[in-house]
């Protein structure tokens, strides 16, 4: 008898490629985070001290004024939702620049800012010259906060960007491989919600209720995300046959799942070839409406929350001019399954946890489009697992 595996199937544990087999990961990936970050003893009724387990020096996140993040590829999406929710829980005025940009042009040093670069490599040229560009400039600063006020996240402990930055957030979502990031990405979100947390509970602008409700709704998310994984794979790589040889495609979101529609569009091009463009769905209107038709499909994310109805009537505004609409939409969801022709949907979270849940459909149809197109999806072709070079 011959053995039908070889040594790479081996690593891939079965699945047909790393991407996917990263994909699946990402349960796993979360629930890591949150035994990694958040004390299991923390309770309402135990809440003399933060609920998050961040081991960074205690000054690094005081008397904070801003946050300035830097980053490239999905790391800036990563970044776009970290933005949210440090605004929207710890109430702190977030920016957030493309590393390869910011280097050349950044933004007026100010006091009390935080600098943090997201990289899951570690190794990115870009975000590490950034990141050296802000370091020297701060050393030539007499406040001695100036030096210590930068942060890290990465996935690569012992990276370049770990040697760099005093202080960093280890994302362990494990050595990802496939060129186009997964659950590195939803490592790197969940690095945002933990940062985000501890610093609500600094500037205490949240209640202790809140920051429960929060940490008892993100220990449901890995099995919310199985639940994803196992009602959907099925129906996506059906989806996916009927859009093999689309040219383009509309990702539409807003609020905090805008970030998302980016990566969705960027994880369809990354590895399908397909063009396709993330736009803030309030947007459309200034432009990308008009190349609607029924050729170009719309995939927009409408989960309940501060802009549900907005995004369902963007959705409808498209469907008038006869592109076919998919819908990252919540389980069960009346209104959602009138609008959409094809329905991708996720359990209801709190707005600001949605991010997590809605980004795995999509990465789930770029996957399966780029499979059926018969793509190296592994390898996709003009790229790289890490730029180390600008
Ligand atoms: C490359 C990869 C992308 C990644 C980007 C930033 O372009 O192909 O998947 O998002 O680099 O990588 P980093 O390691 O800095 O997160």
């Amino acid at each position: 008898r011959t053995l039908n595996w070889n040594p790479i199937m081996v690593e891939k544990q079965g699945f047909k490629h790393f991407m996917l087999k990263e994909i699946y990961e990402q349960p796993g990936v979360v629930r890591t985070g949150i035994e990694t970050y958040i004390d299991a003893a923390w309770s309402l009724e135990n809440n003399g001290t933060s609920p998050i387990r961040l081991g960074l020096a205690p000054d690094l996140l005081q008397g904070l004024e801003h946050i300035q993040i830097v980053a490239c590829g999905t790391s800036w999406h990563a970044s776009l939702v970290g933005k949210h929710l440090l605004e929207q829980l710890a109430n702190i005025p977030t920016m957030v620049q493309y590393a390869s940009e910011f280097r050349y042009s950044p933004s007026p040093l100010m006091p009390n800012t935080l600098t943090i670069g997201v990289t899951q490599s570690g190794e990115t040229a870009d975000t590490l010259a950034a990141l050296e560009m802000e370091q020297s400039r701060r050393s030539q600063q007499p406040d001695p906060q100036f030096q210590a006020r930068m942060l890290g996240i990465t996935n690569r402990a012992e990276s370049s960007l770990a040697r760099m930055v005093p202080h960093i957030i280890d994302t362990h979502a494990g050595i990802e491989i496939g060129v186009a990031a997964t659950k590195t990405f939803t490592a790197q979100v969940m690095a945002f919600y933990f940062l985000a947390l501890e610093l609500a509970y600094i500037r205490k602008t949240l209640s202790s209720e809140r920051i429960h409700a929060i940490v008892e709704e993100m220990r449901q998310l890995p099995a919310q995300i199985e639940l994803v994984l196992e009602s959907q794979e099925r129906y996506i790589e059906e989806l996916a046959h009927d859009f093999a040889e689309t040219q383009d495609f509309i990702f539409l979101g807003r609020g905090i799942n805008f970030p998302i529609a980016l990566e969705g569009a960027l994880k369809l091009k990354e590895i399908s070839y397909i063009h396709a463009e993330g736009y803030p769905a309030g947007e459309m209107k200034h432009g990308p409406i008009a190349l609607l038709d029924a050729k170009v499909p719309v995939v927009a994310i409408a989960m309940p929350g501060s802009v549900y109805e907005k995004v369902l009537s963007n959705a409808q505004e498209a469907k008038a001019r006869d592109a076919q609409l998919i819908g990252v939409v919540p389980l069960n969801d009346a209104e959602a399954e009138d609008t959409f022709d094809s329905l991708l949907p996720v359990p209801k979270v709190d707005e600001l946890l949605s991010p997590i849940l809605t980004v795995i459909p999509l990465q789930l149809l770029a996957y399966h489009i780029a499979a059926r197109r018969g793509l190296d999806v592994d390898q996709p072709r003009n790229l790289a697992k890490s730029v180390t070079v600008e």
